[in-house]
């Protein structure tokens, strides 16, 4: 008797929601009608601001709808308020909420790879780093985190049939790694033109972290500008973690470098960039449970991320890397080295 009775009552619930799925329906063919495709058709852009909003490159309702109301006043000469309202329209006009399925995929597509230099390493990657994500190496020093950033910052020149995107590479090095001799010596084992390669290679020292932050809040011009497709932040977290030493701080630079890791996570996503950073963890052998090789700067920064990879050392030149949380790549571990010529595979006999 009672399973009749929830029979029933299942019944009526679905009939409840297929009636509301129908009046969604209506709904959404309202909006469809009125629905605005590109930003001169914004509320509060006439026909000059359109043009300036265009010369700046804001010039499709993402770019505006990601845009913050002071750089968009400062480009189109416009109010702060007014700005805010183009770029909540351009929101709502975008439904940044949701999308289908079918619209993810389409984005999918048009990912570009950029070979690390090794086939196992990119393997464990789904094929390289990926545009229009955070990819994050974390590892002790020594580990190859930068020697993999100046890789990249090679690699992603190269054409597409050798694992490149034909594009060039913004690095911000905030630990004073940064060494041009080695994209030289990189180029030269791939041979291109090292000149070439090293032009290609924009490079900004951040001296704090809100210099570093500043640095990618005003990379949009030359992220189009440059054919940008690599931004590398080598490391992330290092001025953050000298700055914000005390207890009582962690919290405020928790959230400051959350709202970092936003901005760069909306770069990848907006202009289809590939994003490297790269995290320093302490050894903590005094811990006992866990895994004592967790990231200090923690969670939040995992949450960001699409791509960890944990990366220690081994024997010699050798370097082993696992992928770990990711949405789409099973756990996986893969053997590298490192040599004077730079990311490589380990020989099948080293193995
Ligand atoms: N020119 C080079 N030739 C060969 N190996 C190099 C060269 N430069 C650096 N390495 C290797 O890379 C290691 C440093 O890696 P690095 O990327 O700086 O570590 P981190 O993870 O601290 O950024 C060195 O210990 C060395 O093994
Ligand atoms: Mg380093």
């Amino acid at each position: 008797m009672a399973e009749k009775k929830t029979d029933e009552k299942e019944k009526k619930e679905e009939k409840k929601e297929e009636k509301i799925k129908k009046e969604d329906k209506k709904e959404d063919s309202k909006k469809e009608e009125k629905k605005i495709k590109s930003v001169a058709e914004l509320p509060g852009v006439g026909e000059k601001t359109a043009e300036k909003l265009k010369d700046a490159g804001y010039d499709n309702l993402m770019a505006v709808a990601a845009a913050s109301p002071k750089e968009l006043s400062e480009v189109a000469e416009i109010g702060e308020q007014t700005a805010a309202k183009i770029i909540i329209a351009a929101r709502d006009a975008l439904e940044m909420g949701y999308e289908t399925a079918l619209d993810v995929f389409a984005k999918r597509e048009r990912i570009g790879r950029i070979t690390t230099g090794s086939k196992a390493l990119d393997g464990i990657l789904g094929g390289g780093i990926e545009t229009g994500a955070v990819t994050e190496f974390h590892g002790a020093f020594g580990s190859s985190k930068s020697q993999v950033a100046h890789q990249l910052a090679v690699n992603v020149q190269l054409p597409k049939e050798r694992g490149g995107l034909g594009g060039a590479c913004l690095f911000i090095d905030t630990e004073g790694t940064f060494r041009p001799e080695r994209i030289r010596q990189m180029a030269e084992a791939l041979s291109l033109n090292p000149e070439e390669v090293l032009k290609n290679v924009y490079v900004a020292r951040a001296y704090n972290s809100d210099h570093q932050c500043l640095l990618v809040d005003k990379a949009n011009e030359m992220i189009r500008e440059k054919n940008i497709k690599l931004i590398v932040i080598d490391s992330v977290t290092a001025l953050f973690r000298s700055e914000y030493s005390g207890r009582g701080e962690l919290a405020s630079r928790q959230q400051k470098l959350n709202k970092h890791l936003h901005s760069l996570q909306r770069l990848a996503d907006v202009y289809n960039v590939a994003v490297y950073i790269t995290n320093q963890v302490m050894a903590r052998p005094d811990i006992l449970f866990g895994d004592p090789t967790a990231p200090v700067g923690g969670h939040i920064l995992g949450h960001f991320s699409t791509y960890r990879v944990y990366v220690r050392k081994s024997k010699g030149e050798t370097r082993i890397a696992r992928i770990i949380d990711s949405p789409n790549l099973p756990e996986s571990e893969c053997v590298f080295r490192v040599t004077p010529r730079g990311i490589e595979d380990v020989e099948e006999k080293e193995k």
